[in-house]
């Protein structure tokens, strides 16, 4: 895709979409490694709740726009680039300390300044795309946990890419998130859909997940049991983040060169433990005392996905009055629909993590 892109072809861009957990992340760094080998520019940014798109890309894009500033003689079409994100940031009316702000440039008045983002960020992604092919390098945005942009800002983002691709201009986006991203295109949704490709991201497959525990361990002269790698295979469900901890756990614990399903045993409690304290437990502490009975009624009735109709019978609310809670809990990136009406959650086996930590619960609420 970037040797397309360096040679003035267009390239579609890509959203990763997988649960918590699958190596979206993982993903993403590589990409930016390979980009940088390949002497492409990349960008890394990670949406959060509480940041919009322009707070998150605009110290990138100036950090960019200044290294292309350096990369050669002045170039009328860099220089350009700076104005207009100038511009643009007195248009988001972005609070920036004075060393921040400076960009050596006047703004251009007028131009990317609107405060209309789906009309401002088009402009700006222009000018860095006319940037980026005045010194003949390819620009490659990357966002990670893109779920967190609100609808908002995921609808420019998707215009400006298309001014890109309309332009044949060296800059394309690489991204990931959980399912929720899939709905967000919004309004934007028919650019959307011609702009990216969504590749899933998913569990591994056993005989994908037998390798990733065996190969490392070969390298180090030991080898696994088959029953041990089918007992590991099993609690993981080839989750990725599982496989990492549970394959940690087992290789301490084993005392011999031959690691055995009683180590695997073993290993699964302090591995359980740790996701206890750490993968699960940051998700849980998030969560308001009503958003835990929600997750809990899920729980409740397994791994999902849930009818939504099953859920707020367990919760003994009406379904009617449900959609705030579940839509904040989506928002949260803890819960999906995977399908109309239908509730997953993100995280892996978080319905038993629920289980062990409230091992008994009741709904708080009184029967409707
Ligand atoms: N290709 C991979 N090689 C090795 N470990 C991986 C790979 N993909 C995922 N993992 C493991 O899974 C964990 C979670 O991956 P991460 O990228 O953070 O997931 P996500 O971003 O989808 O939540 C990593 O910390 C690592 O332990
Ligand atoms: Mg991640």
């Amino acid at each position: 895709m970037l040797e397309r892109l360096r040679v003035g072809r267009s390239a579609k861009s890509f959203i990763a979409v997988g649960l918590r957990g699958v190596g979206k992340t993982v993903l993403l760094n590589r990409v930016r490694d390979l980009a940088e080998r390949a002497g492409c520019k990349p960008v890394f940014i990670e949406a959060h709740e509480q940041k919009s798109l322009p707070e998150l890309l605009v110290p990138s894009l100036r950090e960019l726009l200044l290294e292309l500033d350096r990369l050669g003689a002045v170039s009328d079409q860099v220089k350009r680039g700076l104005r207009v994100l100038r511009s643009f940031m007195s248009g988001v009316k972005l609070r920036y300390g004075e060393a921040e702000l400076s960009l050596g440039v006047d703004p251009e008045v007028g131009t990317a300044d609107s405060g209309d983002l789906e009309a401002d960020l088009p402009t700006l992604f222009l000018a860095v795309g006319k940037a980026a092919a005045a010194r003949s390098v390819v620009v490659v945005i990357l966002i990670d946990e893109l779920q967190y942009l609100s609808v908002r800002d995921m609808s420019a983002l998707i215009m400006a890419l298309h001014r890109v691709v309309q332009n044949s201009l060296p800059l394309m986006l690489v991204a990931a998130g959980l399912p929720q991203v899939v709905g967000l295109s919004g309004r934007s949704k028919s650019y959307a859909e011609r702009l990216f490709d969504f590749p899933p991201l998913d569990a591994l497959p056993p005989e994908d997940a037998i390798r990733a525990l065996e190969l490392p361990v070969e390298k180090e002269g030991a080898q696994f049991d088959s029953d041990a790698l089918i007992e590991i295979v099993r609690i993981t469900q080839g989750y990725p983040y599982f496989l990492q901890e549970w394959g940690y756990q087992t290789w301490n614990i084993a005392r011999s060169n031959l690691i055995k399903l009683t180590d695997v045993r073993a290993a699964s409690d302090l591995a359980i433990k740790r996701l206890d304290e750490s993968f699960f437990r940051v998700r849980f502490d998030r969560l308001t005392p009503r958003e835990k009975d929600y997750l809990r009624a899920m729980a409740e009735i397994g791994p999902g996905p849930h009818r939504s109709g099953d859920i707020a019978e367990i919760l003994g609310i009406r379904i009617q009055n449900i959609g705030p809670l579940r839509s904040a809990l989506i928002h949260k990136g803890m819960i999906y629909s995977p399908s109309h009406g239908d509730t997953a959650f993100t995280v892996p086996l978080f319905d038993e993590f629920l289980r062990r930590t409230i091992p008994v619960w009741q709904t708080p609420y009184k029967k409707q």
